[in-house]
């Protein structure tokens, strides 16, 4: 063989079937081989297991969704490349034109931007409504024929609590699907209500480092693989396998970095909510908190978002943003490293004046998305940044 034939097939290496590596090993491979004709279509008629393609399926991307579904509680899931995926393919795979949508004024905004305008565009009509009103859903559905509910909870960034029992027995009721963005609560939280799909940013809290994007649609087998070829054969945004083993490798400290992270954000909203300059702190952990009682009967924690509004509005939300010194400005959540998100950043857009009373977003509001760090140093420093706000 010559060496330029050898290298591009390099030499093979068999590691011996009792003789496994601990850690699963990344098929970083786009392309699966059979030995023959006869063996490729008895894969592609389903009479034999295999692999063909990676935008298919992978044994890497095939790990990290039974992770995924098992830890949400459900027995499927779709891997996409980003959390908006895992948003937007459902959508796409599951509506039709003459289709009605139900979304919310409190979600992600380009969530409210793909139900609002884009789904607009291949005729499916929408109605946004607050997660506060479930009569006005029941009203909707009851004089709309809706194939889909979408909504979060905690919504972000002003932590909402959604009455997910209330909100699933609606929609069902009215032969609506239900789709729950569960990111902000994680994969732990929310598997014993009837929702059908469980939307995931992958690139938050089950990778946990900021350094990979990834997202998830988990629900019943049934739902899933009726979605499962055209996102994947047509639609197509596939997981890398790198993606997918630094997310499964992030899952490892998921439950570890999830407790103590969850630990810092109620010490931050504790003591935020003793400090004059701040006007309001949301965080379901909070005993005074709209969403508590909720939350203490939904999740099993209460997240690591603190989201507060900062006396003094806008300027006074800058200063204190710029002032922190172990927070990173900076878009995204779930990561080791504290992240703050000033109010010049997240002000709504495209809504009317009611529907921004709904998302609670005010002149003064910062969210914090909690770390890793000592809470000594983040209570520190979260204090320096108010007296810092304090002196503009
Ligand atoms: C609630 C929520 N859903 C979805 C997403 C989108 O995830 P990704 O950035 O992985 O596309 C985000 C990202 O911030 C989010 O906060």
């Amino acid at each position: 063989m010559k060496k330029r034939t050898l290298v591009t097939h390099p030499p093979k290496v068999e590691v011996p079937a009792d003789n496994r590596p601990l850690v699963a090993p990344i098929y970083q491979s786009v392309k699966f081989t059979f030995d023959s004709v006869d063996e490729s279509l008895a894969f592609f008629k389903g009479d034999r297991p295999g692999f063909y393609y990676s935008r298919e399926d992978n044994p890497t991307l095939r790990q990290l969704e039974l992770t995924l579904a098992a830890m949400q509680g459900r027995d499927a899931c779709l891997l996409t490349g980003s959390g908006v995926s895992a948003l937007s393919m459902p959508m796409f795979a599951l509506l039709q034109a003459g289709d009605h949508v139900v979304y919310f004024a409190e979600m992600y905004s380009p969530t409210r931007m793909l139900v609002g305008r884009l789904l607009q565009r291949f005729g499916v009509n929408s109605t946004m409504l607050s997660i506060d009103d479930l009569d006005a859903l029941e009203r909707t559905l009851a004089a709309t024929p809706t194939r889909l509910v979408v909504f979060e909870s905690p919504t972000n960034p002003v932590l909402k609590v959604a009455d997910i029992e209330r909100l699933t027995a609606i929609a069902r009721r009215h032969g609506a699907l239900t789709m729950l963005d569960n990111t902000l609560a994680g994969l732990h939280n929310h598997g014993q209500y009837e929702v059908d799909l469980f939307a995931h940013s992958l690139t938050k809290y089950a990778s946990g480092h900021g350094d990979v994007m990834g997202g998830a649609v988990i629900g019943r087998a049934e739902l899933i693989d009726a979605m499962r070829h055209d996102v994947n054969a047509i639609l197509g945004p596939t997981l890398d396998p790198h993606a997918a083993y630094l997310i499964q490798r992030g899952l490892k400290t998921y439950y570890v970095r999830r407790d103590a992270q969850c630990r810092n954000a109620l010490a931050v909203a504790e003591q935020l909510a003793r400090h004059r300059r701040v006007e309001r702190v949301r965080y379901p952990g909070l005993e005074h908190d709209a969403g508590a009682a909720l939350a203490r009967t939904q999740m099993q924690d209460f997240g690591t978002i603190v989201t507060i509004d900062v006396a003094g509005g806008i300027a006074a939300g800058t200063r204190f943003a710029e002032a922190l010194e172990l927070f990173a400005i900076s878009a995204s959540l779930g990561s080791t490293e504290s992240l703050v998100v000033p109010p010049a950043l997240q002000q709504p857009r495209g809504l009317t004046d009611e529907q921004r009373r709904w998302s609670g977003i005010g002149s003064g509001t910062v969210r914090l998305s909690i770390g890793l760090e000592d809470v000594d140093d983040l209570l520190a420093d979260l204090d320096q940044a108010l007296a810092a706000a304090r002196q503009g």
